[in-house]
C-alpha cells in the first residue's frame, strides 16, 4: 500500500501491517528500541503527546512538518535518542504521517502492526520470513501521497521476502523493481531525483538524518505494536 489514501483498499484485519515511515518516523522508533528505551506510545496528535506525557510522565516527542512541534520537549530524529539518554525510559510520539498511519491501520481493525525501517530491514524481513499470515508493507508517504523512500523499503522488504509469498498487488511490483534501481545507492538516488521529503528535510539542513535512516540494519530491532505501544519483541 503505496500511501495511506490506498489503505482502505486493503483488509487488513488478519494481516502483518508493516508500518513504513522512512524518513523519519519509523527510523527514530528502531534508534530509540535499539538503544534502550522501554517503550514507545504512538499517537497521532500533539494535544494528545502532551496529555500523555504529563499524565504519565514521559518524554513527549514529534513533529509537525519536519519541525518539533509546539508544545513537546523533543523532535523527530535519531540523533536525539541515544543510549545515554534514552535507556529506560518511555517516549510518547508523534508525527505529521507515521504515527498518523499507524493509528489509521488500527481503526481498520489491524491486529498485528510492526514497524519498518531500512536500520531494522533484517529484523523486519526475518519476521515475516518465520510467519505464515499475510503482509501489508504500509507506507506513510507524506499527507497522503507517495514517497520514495517509503515505496524503496518496501520495495527491499519485497525483494527479501518474496520467495516465500505470492505477491498479489501490482504496488508490490512498483516497490521492488523502484528498489531495484536505487539499491547501490539510495542516498543518491533520493538526491538525483531531489525527492520530495529529501529535499524539505535538507533545507532544514538535516543530511545527516537522512544518511542515517537509510542505511540498513544500524538498529535491527523488531517494534511490535502491544497494549498501545511499540515494545521490542
Ligand atoms: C512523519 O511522520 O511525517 C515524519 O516522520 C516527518 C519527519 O520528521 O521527517
Amino acid at each position: 500500500c503505496l500511501s495511506p489514501a490506498l489503505l482502505h483498499l486493503y483488509d487488513v484485519r488478519d494481516c502483518v501491517v508493516v508500518v513504513i515511515d522512512i524518513l523519519r518516523a519509523t527510523s527514530t522508533i528502531s534508534t530509540a528500541l535499539y538503544n534502550g528505551a522501554k517503550a514507545i506510545i504512538p499517537v497521532d496528535s500533539v494535544e494528545k503527546c502532551i496529555r500523555l506525557g504529563r499524565e504519565m510522565e514521559c518524554i513527549t516527542a514529534g513533529e509537525r512538518d519536519g519541525k518539533v512541534a509546539e508544545g513537546l520537549q523533543y523532535g523527530n530524529s535519531s540523533f536525539e535518542y541515544p543510549r545515554e539518554f534514552i535507556e529506560g525510559k518511555t517516549l510518547v510520539l508523534t508525527t505529521t504521517n507515521g504515527t498518523k498511519l499507524l493509528h489509521m491501520a488500527l481503526a481498520k481493525g489491524a491486529t498485528e502492526i510492526i514497524t519498518g525501517s531500512f536500520l531494522n530491514l533484517s529484523a523486519v524481513c526475518d519476521h515475516l520470513l518465520s510467519q505464515n499470515k499475510n503482509v501489508v508493507l504500509a507506507c506513510a508517504g507524506w499527507k497522503d501521497k507517495v514517497n520514495l523512500e517509503d515505496t524503496l523499503f518496501a520495495g527491499a522488504v519485497a525483494a527479501r521476502v518474496k520467495e516465500q509469498f505470492t505477491v498479489n498487488c501490482d504496488a508490490t511490483q512498483v516497490a521492488e523493481t523502484l528498489y531495484g534501481v536505487a539499491a547501490d545507492d539510495l542516498f543518491g538516488f533520493m538526491k538525483a531525483k531531489d525527492a520530495s521529503h529529501y529535499h524539505r528535510l535538507i533545507g532544514f539542513g538535516l543530511e545527516r538524518d537522512i544518511r542515517h535512516c537509510l542505511t540498513p540494519d544500524l538498529a535491527n530491532v523488531l517494534p511490535y505494536y502491544v497494549n498501545e505501544r511499540l515494545v521490542i519483541r
